[in-house]
């Protein structure tokens, strides 16, 4: 499925960088495979593609189905893995535009991601007085933005159909057993889907966490577990000619040689929450202990009018790893005009894809003379199949990649820290004495 391109690290990387790694990766593949590494109480993701639960995939589709025809509008309220994995395939697959389509698919807003009271007015605004549902989504079922946001579209929707019809109205993703969420979902008897205990919020995409809102948009979730499976069965290969060695590898290199900072680059808008989503995954999973990459993202060719000029000349600490699609979905012609007082003429006749593919090409060898290596990774096109694939392949690389650097690369300590001060401040119970102590610095 995927073309993967490394010559442009020549001089960037020892030669051997691949096969001095072969143990390492060995090691770490057998660590995801058999889930005896570090973490590997969640790496269920690993085979997910091939052990999904039948039944529930067979749920999804029908929740899709109903909230299809009874909403207009889904409100999802998740954060973190709880809504980046659903937003990004659906933008990447029915545009960063959908909500703005004519479709005969429900809006799909995204709430609960944040605390802005000005995005929630707007959201609620947004909704009006058309039908909608909602998808609360957390694997915790405790995590206090999803929770304040599900406290008041539940209300909305208890005030408009009253509490029983809202109840029908509301979908929970959350763990089988445990947290609030599911002890409301169980009271309020609200339709429940699992996110399972083996794995976690970034690599839940292909669970009921992301299937469920990737459903009501209109896409063949069937179609994209299939691509996933095609790249859990191709990346299963032990060797150097994996794609998935071959990049994880690749990264560690540039890593071990001195970059600290890897940008994500695609000449797709659409990829944008892509992009989002593969900074979540690989901040969460690499950036601790000291260690790590910085994932960061750009949107090509708008962002070399902006994060262009720091990429090409700034300092030299970071790499690129592009993601091309070949095949646009229409094409495109630049026409001729007469007086050529843009002086375009000789562009004329030639499609806006070729411009495209020619501004990518002049871009990576301008980048690598300017000591940015480039990992280039190309895709035949966007399409279910090849998004399923893309995912399991950078969740795999992720795992890899976590294992080379010795770290844990399933769990997030460091994202606590935020929650017990925000818990003190806001007057939680048993916070008590860390409040005293922040407002005191405060
Ligand atoms: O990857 C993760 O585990 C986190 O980013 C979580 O997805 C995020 O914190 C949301 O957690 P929860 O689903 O428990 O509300």
């Amino acid at each position: 499925m995927i073309q993967l391109d490394c010559s442009k690290l020549n001089g960037f990387v020892t030669e051997d960088y691949l096969s001095a790694r072969k143990d390492a990766l060995t090691r770490a593949h057998t660590m995801l495979d058999e889930s005896n590494g570090p973490g590997g109480d969640f790496t269920g993701w690993v085979k997910l593609p091939a052990n999904y639960d039948k039944e529930e995939f067979a749920r999804i589709k029908a929740a899709a189905d109903k909230i299809r025809s009874d909403s207009q509008v889904l409100v999802v309220v998740g954060i973190g893995g709880s809504y980046l994995g659903a937003r990004a395939v659906i933008e990447l697959l029915r545009s960063q535009n959908y909500n703005l389509k004519r479709k005969d698919t429900p809006d799909v807003y995204f709430a609960g991601n944040g605390l802005s009271t000005d995005a929630m007015l707007e959201t609620i605004a947004l909704i009006g007085d058309r039908d909608f549902s909602v998808n609360v989504i957390s694997k915790s079922g405790t995590t206090t933005e999803p929770a304040v946001a599900f406290r008041i579209f539940k209300g909305l929707l208890e005030a408009k159909y009253g509490k029983e019809a809202a109840a029908g109205r509301i979908y929970a993703t959350t763990d089988k057993a445990r947290g609030a969420l599911k002890g409301l979902a169980d009271k309020e008897g609200y339709q429940t889907f699992v996110v399972p205990d083996n794995i976690g919020g970034r690599y839940s995409v292909l669970t009921a966490v992301g299937l469920l809102p990737i459903a009501v948009a209109g896409i063949d979730i069937d179609e994209l577990m299939a691509g996933a499976a095609q790249a859990m069965s191709e990346l299963s290969v032990r060797g150097l000619d994996n794609p998935a060695w071959q990049y994880a590898a690749a990264r560690h290199a540039l890593y071990e040689g001195g970059k600290r900072i890897e940008i994500l680059a695609c000449y797709e808008p659409c990829f944008r929450f892509f992009g989002e989503w593969f900074k979540q995954l690989y901040g969460e999973s690499e950036g601790k202990d000291g260690k790590g990459l910085f994932p960061a993202s750009v949107e090509f060719t708008a962002d070399l009018h902006s994060m262009g000029q720091y990429i090409q000349d700034g300092h030299r600490n970071l790499f690129e790893t592009v993601v091309r699609f070949e095949n646009p979905h229409g094409k495109l012609l630049i026409p001729t005009d007469p007086d050529n007082v843009d002086g375009l003429n000789f562009l004329a006749g030639k499609s806006l894809a070729f411009v495209a593919e020619q501004a990518m090409r002049g871009t990576i060898l301008a980048h690598v003379d300017g000591g940015v290596p480039n990992i280039l990774l190309s895709l035949p096109e966007i399409n279910e199949k090849s998004v399923g694939w893309l995912i399991y392949f950078f969740e795999l690389v992720c795992g890899l990649s976590g294992y080379l650097l010795e770290v844990n690369p399933f769990d997030q300590p460091g994202v606590e820290d935020y929650k017990k001060n925000m818990f003190a401040l806001l007057g939680k119970p048993g916070y008590e004495e860390r409040k005293a102590q922040l407002e005191a610095r405060l």
